[in-house]
């Protein structure tokens, strides 16, 4: 069960809260339009909470997950033999949302043939089972969410324009985390604290230098692409102080992030192959990658052999090639700035307000 904590306090995000709401108690269709990773799910599963369904279920469905063909039974059930593998009867997310809420995400993404169906039981709570005339009825609130622009969908005919008004009756646009960049200090505190009890660290100290950089980031993933790299900090800290993983970050706008998909091994082993390269491959000493890692010299020989990393072809003549290349990210952890961040730690203690602020 994902968190319902909503953190937030720029105007921005206090208009939104305002209208979760006032929309909550009402049993209209809402609509949540913005780009991905800006809490379109969380924010309906707090519209639900608020409702006086919230004794019922909060049934969810991303309608760009599930193969087109095999959407209609998944919303609307199927009776068994209906269609080659349908060995039993399902009852589909409508009839398991009855009296509660269902959430279609993506609804962009629905196949235009099945949206009438969607209107119908929108609007008359009623649908036919595939393989069966008989008709069910369920009594649903439905709210859907989308990162496309619908209204455009309905000019270039991918979308039904009478289906768009039905959905379209009340509409929240989550704004990108970029346009409330005000809220990325107390974000960033609450995944701290979040990750660091699930992994049972300690972290008191988020060095100024990190927080700069997370604040002026453009966020093209939004708050989750924001929580994973919080996520992956908090991995690879090993004390009190927050450690950066800020080369991540100097990525092209409109790239999504990579460190969803990155196993902790692949990241470790990134990081430690980003030192060698910078220490050429020097492993002892106090200039050594060992040092910079702030480990000792066999633990680093015993990662890179677990890790299957191997001194790099041709990595002697590192120095001459590298002239030629742009700049390889540096990561805020290693190299001389680490002594930079060491004062900077001093002075900023951050103390981590009580989580589960709304
Ligand atoms: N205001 C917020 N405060 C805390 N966490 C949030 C907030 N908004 C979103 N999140 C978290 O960010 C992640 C992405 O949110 P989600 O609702 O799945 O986004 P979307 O559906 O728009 O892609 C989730 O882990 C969610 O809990
Ligand atoms: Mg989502």
């Amino acid at each position: 069960m994902p968190s319902l904590d909503l953190i937030g306090s720029s105007p921005k995000f206090r208009a939104l809260l305002e209208v979760v709401e006032r929309v909550s108690p009402a049993d209209f269709t809402v609509l949540i339009q913005g780009e991905t990773g800006t809490g379109k799910e969380v924010v309906a599963r707090c519209i639900h909470a608020a409702s006086p369904r919230r004794q019922n279920r909060f049934v969810a469905l991303n309608c760009a997950a599930i193969p087109a063909a095999l959407l209609e039974s998944d919303l609307f059930g199927h009776e068994r033999g209906a269609f080659t593998g349908a060995v039993a009867q399902n009852m589909g997310r409508f009839q398991r949302a009855d009296r509660g809420t269902l959430f279609l995400d993506e609804i962009g993404e629905l196949p235009l043939e099945l949206q009438p169906k969607l209107l119908r039981v929108l609007q008359e709570k009623e649908f036919e089972r595939l393989g069966s005339g008989r008709t069910h009825h369920a009594d649903v609130r439905v709210i859907a969410a989308t990162n496309q622009d619908l209204e455009r969908m309905v000019k270039e005919r991918k979308f039904r324009a009478d289906l768009y008004y039905r959905l379209n009756v009340f509409t929240i646009t989550l704004p990108p985390l970029r346009e409330r960049a005000e809220d990325i200090p107390a974000l960033v505190e609450y995944f701290v604290q979040m990750f660091s009890r699930e992994m049972g660290k300690r972290i008191e100290t988020i060095p100024s230098e990190v927080m700069e950089v997370l604040k002026l980031h453009d966020w093209p993933g939004n708050i989750r692409e924001l929580e994973n790299v919080i996520k992956r900090a908090v991995i690879m800290s090993t004390g009190p102080v927050l450690r950066s993983t800020l080369h991540e970050l100097k990525r092209l706008p409109g790239q999504t992030s990579p460190t969803a998909k990155r196993t902790l091994a692949e990241a470790e082993r990134e990081h430690i192959v980003g030192v060698l390269r910078d220490t050429r491959w020097v492993l002892g000493g106090g200039n050594g990658a060992a040092a910079r890692l702030g480990i000792p010299r066999t633990t680093l020989v015993y990662r890179m052999r677990k890790l299957g990393i191997a001194r790099e072809q041709g990595s002697k003549s590192f120095r001459g090639r590298l002239s030629g290349l742009p700049d390889l990210p540096t990561d805020l952890c290693d190299g001389q700035k680490q002594s930079h961040l060491a004062g900077a730690e001093e002075s900023i203690k951050l103390a981590f307000p009580q989580v589960g602020r709304a």
